[in-house]
């Protein structure tokens, strides 16, 4: 089977859905944020305030240019379709899935999620995710060949959906 590859917004399950999918699918997982701490050294969080976001975007371009041809399931960084490179590299896989919920849902789950602290959201307030989130939308809909609505889903529901999907 060809790879899945998961993007979308902070807190959309990219982490928890891909874990589910590789389980049930019987194949690997390659989670970035995981990839990148690796490659880096250190935490995103410290990446981002000793080197800056360009110079994370362009690690982030290195791990998905490297990582997209690995088999099983891969679950991106919420700012993978920033750069117009990658939307076009993601717009050649045939399996890009976007998990989209409401802004309000994703606020309420990266809010609960205290394992990751995430230099663009953690102790910011909603207005500034949602000026984070809003130019991202069209961005996230253009790279992806299916889109998922993961609001008020369970995970095992939006799984099932996905693999209905490819
Ligand atoms: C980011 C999302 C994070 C991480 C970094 C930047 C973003 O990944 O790559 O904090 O710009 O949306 P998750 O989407 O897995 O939280």
């Amino acid at each position: 089977m060809e790879n899945i590859v998961l993007i979308g917004f902070m807190g959309a399950g990219k982490t928890t859905i891909g874990h589910l999918l590789a389980q049930k699918l019987n194949t690997k997982q390659h989670d970035f944020d995981e990839i990148l701490v690796e490659k880096i050294g250190m935490s995103i969080a410290d990446y981002f305030e000793r080197f800056g976001s360009e110079s994370f975007r362009e690690v982030e371009t290195n791990v998905l240019q490297q990582s997209i041809q690995l088999e099983g399931i891969i679950s991106t960084g919420g700012g993978i379709v920033l750069k117009e490179e990658n939307r076009l590299f993601l717009q050649e896989n045939t399996n890009v899935i976007y998990l989209k919920a409401d802004l309000d849902e994703l606020i309420h789950r990266v809010v609960l999620d205290k394992r990751n602290v995430r230099p663009l959201a953690t102790s910011k307030s909603h207005d500034e995710i949602r000026e984070v989130y809003l130019p991202r939308l069209p961005l996230y809909e253009e790279s992806a060949k299916y889109v998922i609505d993961t609001t008020k889903k369970q995970p095992e529901e939006i799984v099932q959906e996905i693999l209905d999907k490819v």
